[in-house]
């Protein structure tokens, strides 16, 4: 009974406010906390990016920072619609490291301010293995955050708790610093839900 009105009170709240998914939520309270948006946001991508939520909360926050322009690049296996300013959309998979250096580079993107993941890979239902599924997925795509974001740059991504959970929180503190570093659970998550984020401000 509670597992419903909690998930409807956020979906009903997302169609009004004419967000694509409840998602947008999860990242309105990071920001709220830990002011991953600022004025200086210009470039922001945002990987598994379907349905669009996180890219629309973004481009309202870069508005409310009078931003004149800007460049967000989202990439999902699935085709995302979405008809807002500065936001391009590619169907791609984001391991595939040559294409989305590709596609950085034909919006002559060299460095990001925010990287946004909000990934859900195919899981089969064993919560460790799934986590472990998704440890090496980010490993794949650990090159984004080290080589192409810049040195204040922001990244918010979600993770599992559950094996290599510990591990990547060290290995993120040892590449940003301790201070740097820290997770979340927003209150949209379901509570049984092993998700949490990770966010680097
Ligand atoms: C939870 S949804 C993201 C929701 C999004 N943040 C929003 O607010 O609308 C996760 C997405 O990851 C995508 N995905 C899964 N594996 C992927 C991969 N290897 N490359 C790119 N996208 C992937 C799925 O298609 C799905 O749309």
């Amino acid at each position: 009974m509670f597992k419903y009105h909690f998930q409807d009170f956020y979906f009903k709240k997302a169609k009004k406010e004419g967000y694509k998914a409840r998602s947008a939520f999860k990242l309105e309270e990071i920001q709220e906390k830990f002011h991953i948006f600022t004025k200086n946001t210009k470039t922001i991508l945002d990987i598994w990016c379907a349905p669009g939520s996180w890219i629309q909360y973004a481009v309202a926050q870069l508005r409310k920072n009078n931003i004149s322009d800007a460049k967000i690049i989202g990439v999902d296996l699935k085709e995302v619609n979405l008809n807002l300013p500065w936001v391009k959309t590619y169907v791609a998979d984001i391991t595939d490291k040559e294409n989305i250096k590709k596609i950085l580079a034909e919006n002559n993107i060299e460095k990001l301010d925010v990287i946004q993941s909000d990934m859900a890979p195919n899981t089969i239902g064993v919560k460790d293995v799934d986590a472990m599924r998704l440890f090496g997925l980010i490993e794949s795509m650990k090159w984004i955050f080290t080589d192409i974001l810049k040195p204040d740059g922001k990244i918010v991504i979600k993770v599992f708790m559950g094996p290599g959970f510990e591990e990547f929180i060290k290995e993120m503190k040892g590449l940003f610093g301790g201070t740097h570093i820290k997770t979340l659970k927003p209150k949209s998550c379901r509570k049984e839900s092993k998700e949490i984020y990770l966010i680097k401000f």
